[in-house]
């Protein structure tokens, strides 16, 4: 288990790495635009349209950007087309977390990564993921499909040969626990 940073010094560190054309699935209202290095051609996908024209507005400011409507598991966009992927708190929300990952490896381009962080399950048998779980069917419906109890680690691996991840937990009452890291086809 990692020491945790706190999700802003977190992503900035992983976002930091980040060069070349990256597409940012799930990019919300732009929230990691401004961790961005200044070089990078930024795509962001995002299927809800009142949050698409907030993230258009955001993304208008500088730098070199397209926006895009779609989802994760069929993202419209070309194959191997992108130097990284990047993911923050998504993977929790899409209908099929298979179909995304694939998705995905197919958007890289040859030795491109998945940059991802994001809140995941709490271990087995503890009294946070019976919360989890219980919470899990109310949250997906008021939380765009936030899923607080799916465990994402196992899928990355599935889906991808090289995974560095760390694990953390975040301080507070409920002790959430984050993945943050790369991963490659
Ligand atoms: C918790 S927000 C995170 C937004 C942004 N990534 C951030 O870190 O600020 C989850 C985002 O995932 C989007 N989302 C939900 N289902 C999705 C899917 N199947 N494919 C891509 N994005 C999806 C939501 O519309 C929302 O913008």
């Amino acid at each position: 288990m990692n020491e945790w940073p706190g999700y802003q010094a977190c992503k900035r560190t992983l976002i930091s790495t980040l060069s070349g054309k990256v597409l940012e699935i799930g990019a919300g209202k732009g929230a990691n635009l401004a961790l961005l290095p200044a070089d990078v051609a930024w795509t962001g996908l995002e299927p809800h349209a009142r949050t698409r024209r907030a993230l258009t507005r955001a993304a208008a400011a500088g730098r070199e950007h397209q926006v895009v409507a779609g989802r994760a598991e069929a993202i419209p966009l070309p194959s191997a087309s992108f130097d990284a992927v990047l993911s923050t708190a998504v993977l929790c929300s899409v209908d099929d977390l298979t179909e995304a990952l694939a998705e995905i490896r197919r958007v890289l381009k040859p030795g491109g990564r998945l940059v991802f962080l994001e809140h995941v399950a709490a271990p087995p048998g503890s009294a946070l993921l019976r919360m989890q779980r219980l919470i899990a069917p109310i949250n997906r419906i008021v939380d765009r499909g936030c899923d607080p109890s799916r465990d994402i680690a196992p899928a990355i691996h599935a889906a991808f040969s090289d995974v560095a991840l760390d694990r953390y937990t975040a301080p507070g009452l409920l002790k959430i626990p984050f993945i943050g890291g790369t991963a490659r086809p």
